[in-house]
């Protein structure tokens, strides 16, 4: 054999070229989904195909002949996957590819292939590729780990490569998720990673911000003075200002933005004044601090929906906006966010419209994080444990039969 000499790397443009992928096994059903992402235009040659690689075919995601290979099949492609379980047919097809000079892959012999399959993976517009350097060090797992580490690095901001050209100046308003640092998405934690600002809430993942670099001015939303304005509108201003500065500003909510967390808001003020801004969804209290604390929001057999519910003002409040008697008469799971204080009323109200009064109750304070902790007790006694416990907000309280199906979290 000639003495070895690194692969050339390249991306291959396959889109409407003709691909020829012999062999329908685990193979194919894994390189597959990267050739129709990449528009080929896909003849697989295999008397059988796994159900995934059946349902590609029966999608039209790809034309399936069921036969063996035969010879001159490779005749007109651009590139081959040969995969298919027999050695000698895939030497035939291999000899085949050499001779029309199509670029192929081998499933069973790398040595014999005239292509390698790097380990891929994409991050906000970049694909990783990475391959060995030669035959003999091959080592797929290596390459895959390798991969794992500058992908995962790139999304969640721990290897920070600043796009130059496209890098996003305007606002990001960011879900940070419940609290736990781990909680946020990858696009949050990337985003951050990069920005000039911060703005960020009590609520959601502080821990974060302690990580950032020192040149990123943190600003504590709770601590913008609003004179004149609300502080929203002091909030909002803060935001449009350091935008217009050309810096990239995120904004640092707990939760989901959308989920009582006023995101609209300021989206509405941010395009009203021209400044761009995305919006990064995040994981709500309302369904993972439950989650956290053992409880599902819906379980098979016991609750078919789930409300989330804001009781911040009590439900005999004019500005509640809240049908508390209507949601006493469902059978579901009622998720109450800023409930703390008026819990007694929102309890005695489900009660007096039809909620049984032993309806078991969970409140969850401060959930994923380290202080974390849970009270149960049922509608008729909530009020008390709430003093007893002294629960403080935040907390998520669940109301329904879901409190009880699983098995209580050690504390
Ligand atoms: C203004 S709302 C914001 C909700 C947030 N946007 C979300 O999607 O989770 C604040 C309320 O969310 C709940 N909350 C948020 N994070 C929490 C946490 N880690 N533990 C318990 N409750 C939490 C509490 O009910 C708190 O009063």
């Amino acid at each position: 054999m000639a003495a070895e000499h690194p692969a050339y790397p390249v991306g291959l443009r396959l889109t409407g070229r003709r691909v020829v992928v012999l062999g329908g096994g685990q193979v194919a059903q894994r390189r597959l989904p990267a050739l129709i992402a990449a528009g080929a235009d896909i003849h697989l040659i295999s008397p059988t195909a796994t159900p995934s690689v059946e349902a590609m075919a029966d999608g039209g995601e790809l034309t399936w002949t069921k036969r063996p290979y035969a010879d001159g099949d490779l005749a007109d492609a651009w590139y081959a996957l040969i995969a298919t379980g027999d050695h000698t047919a895939n030497e035939a097809a291999s000899a085949e590819a050499e001779r029309h000079r199509v670029w192929c892959v081998r499933s069973d012999d790398a040595d014999a292939a005239t292509a390698w399959t790097p380990a891929t993976g994409r991050s906000e517009g970049v694909t990783v590729a990475v391959l060995t350097t030669s035959a003999a060090g091959r080592d797929p797992r290596h390459t895959a780990a390798v991969r794992d580490a500058i992908v995962e690095g790139l999304r969640d901001g721990t290897l920070v490569a600043p796009h130059h050209r496209t890098r996003a100046t305007g606002v990001s308003l960011v879900g940070g998720g419940p609290g736990d640092p781990d909680l946020i998405t990858v696009r949050g934690r990337r985003l951050l990673a990069e920005a000039d600002v911060v703005i960020a809430d009590r609520l959601g993942p502080r821990d974060l911000l302690d990580e950032l670099p020192p040149h990123v001015e943190v600003i504590d939303a709770a601590k913008i003075p609003y004179g004149r304005f609300m502080a929203q509108e002091a909030i909002n201003n803060a935001l449009i200002e350091h935008a217009k500065q050309g810096k990239a500003v995120v904004r640092l909510k707990g939760g989901d933005p959308y989920v009582f967390g006023r995101g609209m808001e300021e989206a509405i003020a941010l395009e009203a004044e021209g400044v761009p801004y995305t919006v990064v969804p995040g994981i709500s209290s309302s369904i993972s601090v439950p989650g956290a604390a053992g409880i599902p929001v819906t379980h098979r057999g016991v609750a078919h929906e789930f409300t989330v519910v804001s009781g911040h003002v009590a439900p005999d409040d004019e500005r509640s906006l809240v049908d508390w008697p209507a949601l006493a008469k469902l059978r579901g799971t009622l998720v109450v966010l800023m409930g703390v204080d008026k819990i007694g009323r929102i309890a005695e109200t489900l009660i007096a419209h039809g909620r049984s009064a032993g309806t078991p109750v969970a409140l969850i304070q401060e959930g994923t994080t380290a202080a974390q902790r849970r009270v149960d007790a049922t509608l008729e006694t909530v009020e008390e444990a709430v003093r007893t416990h002294e629960v403080r907000p935040p907390a998520v309280i669940v109301i329904g039969d879901v409190v009880t199906v699983g098995p209580r979290p050690a504390a």
